[in-house]
C-alpha cells in the first residue's frame, strides 16, 4: 500500500536517533492540554510513560513511573507503545506476524524519530522501529492537533525478508492508560435503532468491540467509544478518552485490563479472516485511530472533536449545507415524470434548496419498482422517466431549486442486467447458495473493473447532467459469502474491498471536489471519519421518529458535529409537525413528506421555520454544542448551539416523557456564555396562532443564565420550544 504523502509543506523536521546503552530519551507528543510521553530505554524499547494533563516541568514525566507500586511486569513490555506478539509479550498484541521463514516471533526496537511540524497547529511524530533479528520495520505515527488535543495514530509496516510475511494482526494503535478504574461507553445498534449507548466498568481480561459485516460495518456496532478514567465522566466533569477508528470496513478494538490494573486499547482493522500477505518492500499502512483526552468531561471533548472534524476531516466541514425535499417516503418507487415535476414545485413552495430524487428511477429490463430488482442497471427507467433525468434537472432550474439524485453504486440485484452480464463482479461463494440482505448482493470492489464501473456511474450522471447538485450514496447490504473470483488471496478480500471503495471515492473527489454527498446506509450503518473525508454529511438512521432522533442525535453528537447530520422531517412518530421540524433543525434539515398533505398552518410553519433557519444555521453548523439536559435523565431534553464569539445561540428543548405533569418544572442551566454579558431570550419557530411563553424583553446576565438558568416552559401543550439567545450590548 502506498504511503499517504503529507500535503502541507514540512515547516520543521528534526531527526533523532539513539545508540545502544544511552540514557533513556523522552518523546513527548504534546497538545495544548495534554502530554503523551513515550520513552526509549537503554535497550531501545519504546514505552508509554505518561498520558494525561501536561506538566509544567517536563523533567517530572520521568518521575511518573516510580509513583506506581504495582506488581511486577514479567515481560518488560506491558507499557509498550506498540505491543507485538511472539517474544516477551504475554498479553494481547497490536501486531502479530509470521515471518517468511515461518517464525512467529517479533520484537521492535527504536531506530530513530522524526518530528515534522506540518502546520503551526499540527505536528507529526514518526518513530521508526525495527526487529533486531528480522529485516522487519514498523513506523509508528502520531499526528497531534495541538489546539483540539486530538491525536491520530497509525502505523506503516514493511519488511525486506526473503519472501512474504503474513500479518496476522495489524492494529493501528495501542493506547496505554494507568490509574483506573475505567468505564467504557460503547454503542450497539440495528436498523432504525442506531447508536444505543451502554456504559460498564471495564473488568480484567479483554473486551472486544468489532464488526465483521464488510460493508456498512458499523450497523451493529460503531467504531467509536469513550473510556472514562476514575469515575464515569459527565458532560462537564471527569477524565474521558474518546476513540474513533477512521475505517469503513471490519474493525476491532480490544480493551484489555491487565493483571496490574492498567488498560490497553488496541484498535484497527479487524484481522478476522484477513491475514495479510505482505511482499518484501511493500508498505502496509493502517487506518488512523483518532483519540482525544479531556479532563473537563464529555462536553468539552465533543466540542474539541467537532472543531477538529470541521477543520480537518469532513468534506467542506467549514461550509454550509443544502436543505432539501426528498421523495423516498412520499412516493417510494411509485412515481413518474409528472409526479416529480409536482414535487419540484413543492420544493420551491417549501423554500428548501434542493429536490432529491430517491430510489426507483432506473433499470428497464428489470425495472426498479421494488427493492428486489434493477440495482446495477443505472439507465433511467423509460416508463417512469421517458425524457430522462436531464428534463428533471432542467425543470428544477426553472423552479430555482437544485436537483440531487440517489444511487447505491456498490450493489447489484440478483435480477438485473448487470448480474446477467457480469456474474463474476458479484461477491459470492462460487459453490454456495446466495444469501441476500435487502434482496441484494454486493459488487466486488476489490476488482479494478468494478471500481471503474462504480466511478463511471457517478461520472456519467455528472457528465450528462452538469447541473446535478447532490448525491445520496446508499449502501443497504452487508457482505455474506465473502469471496472474490479475482483475488488470488481470499484473506485479502475485506481489506481490498475497502481499498477499492476509497479508490473510487478518491477518483470522484479528484474530478468533483465540492459536490455535496450524503453517506447513507439504510441508516447509520456507515459513518466514520475515513468516509467523511469524501462526504459532506451522513444519514444517522432511517428512524426519523423525532423522539427517537433526540436520543440518537444526542449520542452521535458526541463524535460528529451537527453540520454532518442529515435530519429529515417525515411521518414517522406521533409528534406534531413543529416537534419534527425542530428536531431536524439540530443539524442539516430536510423533508421527506407529501407537502400537499400538510394543512395550511403546517405548511406555513415549515416555510417560516426554513426561512428562520437560514438566519441561524451558521450557529448550529459552526458553533459550539452544549448538552444542557439529558433526555435519559430528565423529562426535558435541551441542547444549545452557541456562536464561537458567544454573541448568539439557539436552544432546542423537547418534552421526552409524556407522563402526567412532566415538563420543565425546574430551570435549565446554560453553559458557555459570557458571564459578564447580558442576554435576551426569544422564542422562535412558533406554530401559527400560538404565542411565546417567554418575555423576550427581559434581560438576563450570562452569570444568571448559567448559575440559575432559564425555563423554556416545556409541558404537554408545549412539547417543543426553540429559543434564540442574543447578547444585548
Ligand atoms: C435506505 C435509505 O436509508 C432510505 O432513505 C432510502 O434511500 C432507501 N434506502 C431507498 O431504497
Amino acid at each position: 500500500m502506498k504511503r499517504i504523502v503529507t500535503v502541507l509543506p514540512a515547516l520543521l523536521v528534526c531527526f533523532f536517533s539513539m545508540t545502544a546503552g544511552a540514557q533513556p530519551i523522552q518523546i513527548p507528543v504534546l497538545t495544548s492540554a495534554n502530554a503523551l510521553v513515550l520513552q526509549v530505554d537503554s535497550v531501545k524499547n519504546v514505552s508509554v510513560i505518561y498520558f494525561g494533563p501536561k506538566l509544567t516541568n517536563s523533567n517530572e514525566y520521568a518521575l511518573v513511573n516510580q509513583t506506581y507500586r504495582q506488581t511486577e511486569d514479567y515481560t518488560n513490555v506491558l507499557d509498550a507503545a506498540y505491543p507485538v506478539a511472539g517474544s516477551r509479550n504475554l498479553l494481547e498484541p497490536a501486531l502479530a506476524v509470521k515471518h517468511a521463514d515461518g517464525n512467529q516471533s517479533l520484537d521492535l526496537r527504536f531506530v530513530r524519530q522524526e518530528i515534522t511540524k506540518t502546520s503551526p497547529d499540527v505536528t507529526l511524530y514518526s518513530i521508526y522501529l525495527k526487529d533486531p533479528v528480522y529485516n522487519f520495520e514498523v513506523l509508528l505515527n502520531y499526528r497531534a492537533y495541538f489546539r483540539q488535543d486530538l491525536i491520530e495514530q497509525w502505523t506503516v509496516i514493511r519488511h525486506h525478508e526473503k519472501g512474504n510475511v503474513q500479518l496476522e494482526k495489524y492494529a493501528s494503535a495501542n493506547i496505554y492508560l494507568k490509574g483506573g478504574p475505567f468505564y467504557l461507553n460503547q454503542y450497539h445498534g440495528d436498523w432504525a435503532k442506531e447508536m444505543q449507548p451502554e456504559e460498564s466498568r471495564i473488568t480484567h481480561g479483554i473486551h472486544t468491540l468489532d464488526s465483521k459485516l464488510g460493508t456498512r460495518a458499523n450497523l451493529f456496532q460503531p467504531p467509536v467509544f469513550m473510556v472514562s478514567v476514575g469515575k464515569p465522566a459527565t458532560e462537564d466533569e471527569g477524565t474521558v478518552l474518546y476513540g474513533a477508528l477512521g475505517y469503513s470496513g471490519n474493525f476491532r478494538t480490544d480493551l484489555e485490563l491487565d493483571f496490574r490494573d492498567n488498560l490497553k486499547i488496541i484498535s484497527g482493522i479487524n484481522n478476522y479472516a484477513s491475514a495479510y500477505s505482505l511482499k518484501p518492500g511493500e508498505e502496509f499502512e493502517t487506518p488512523v485511530l483518532i483519540y482525544l483526552l479531556s479532563s473537563k468531561g464529555k462536553g468539552h471533548a465533543s466540542r474539541q472533536m467537532h472543531d477538529w472534524a470541521r477543520q480537518y476531516k469532513i468534506l467542506d466541514g467549514k461550509g454550509s449545507r443544502l436543505t432539501l425535499l426528498n421523495n423516498w417516503e412520499a412516493t417510494y418507487f411509485d412515481f413518474n415524470e409528472d409526479k416529480l415535476k409536482g414535487l419540484l414545485r413543492d420544493t420551491k413552495e417549501l423554500g428548501v434548496d434542493l429536490f432529491l430524487l430517491d430510489d426507483g428511477w432506473f433499470a428497464n429490463k428489470y425495472p426498479r419498482n421494488n427493492d428486489r430488482t434493477g440495482l446495477g442497471d443505472w439507465e433511467e427507467n423509460k416508463t417512469k422517466l421517458p425524457n430522462g433525468i436531464a428534463t428533471l434537472v432542467k425543470e428544477a432550474t426553472n423552479n430555482q431549486v437544485k436537483f440531487g439524485i440517489w444511487v447505491e453504486p456498490e450493489m447489484v440485484s440478483p435480477k438485473s442486467e448487470l448480474y446477467e452480464k457480469h456474474p463474476d463482479w458479484v461477491v459470492k461463494q462460487p459453490a454456495r447458495e446466495e444469501h441476500y440482505f435487502r434482496n441484494q448482493l454486493v459488487l466486488d470492489l476489490s476488482n479494478v473493473k468494478v471500481q471503474d464501473f462504480v466511478f463511471g456511474i457517478i461520472d456519467s450522471l455528472f457528465t450528462r447532467n452538469p447541473a446535478l447538485a447532490y448525491i445520496k450514496w446508499d449502501c443497504n447490504a452487508v457482505i455474506y459469502n465473502a469471496h472474490s473470483v479475482k483475488l488470488a488471496n481470499q484473506s485479502h478480500f475485506y481489506i481490498e474491498y475497502v481499498r477499492g471503495l476509497y479508490n473510487v471515492l478518491k477518483r470522484i473527489r479528484a474530478k468533483y471536489p465540492v459536490v455535496p454527498m450524503m453517506l447513507c446506509s439504510g441508516g447509520g450503518g456507515r459513518v466514520d471519519y475515513a468516509a467523511l473525508q469524501y462526504f459532506t454529511e451522513y444519514w444517522p438512521s432511517d428512524n426519523t421518529d423525532p423522539l427517537e432522533r433526540i436520543f440518537m442525535q444526542w449520542e452521535y453528537s458526541y463524535f460528529y458535529p451537527a453540520v454532518a447530520s442529515a435530519n429529515h422531517v417525515t411521518d414517522w412518530g406521533k409528534q406534531p409537525i413543529k416537534y419534527r421540524v425542530d428536531v431536524a433543525m439540530m443539524g442539516k434539515p430536510g423533508f421527506d413528506i407529501v407537502v400537499k398533505h400538510l394543512s395550511e398552518n403546517d405548511l406555513r410553519f415549515c416555510k417560516e421555520a426554513i426561512t428562520m433557519f437560514r438566519s441561524y444555521n451558521g450557529i448550529v453548523w459552526q458553533g459550539d454544542q452544549y448538552r444542557l439536559a439529558d433526555p435519559r435523565l430528565s423529562p426535558v431534553a435541551s441542547v444549545l448551539y452557541l456562536a464561537k464569539d458567544k454573541s448568539a445561540g439557539v436552544i432546542f428543548n423537547y418534552l421526552v416523557n409524556n407522563r402526567y405533569g412532566q415538563g420543565s418544572t425546574v430551570p435549565i442551566q446554560l453553559k458557555g456564555l459570557d458571564d459578564k454579558a447580558n442576554y435576551r431570550l426569544e422564542e422562535i419557530n412558533l406554530y401559527p396562532g400560538t404565542s411565546a411563553a417567554l418575555d423576550s424583553t427581559k434581560i438576563y446576565s450570562g452569570e444568571f443564565l448559567m448559575k440559575v438558568g432559564f425555563n423554556p416552559v416545556v409541558n404537554n401543550s408545549r412539547t417543543s420550544v426553540v429559543l434564540k439567545i442574543t447578547q444585548v450590548r
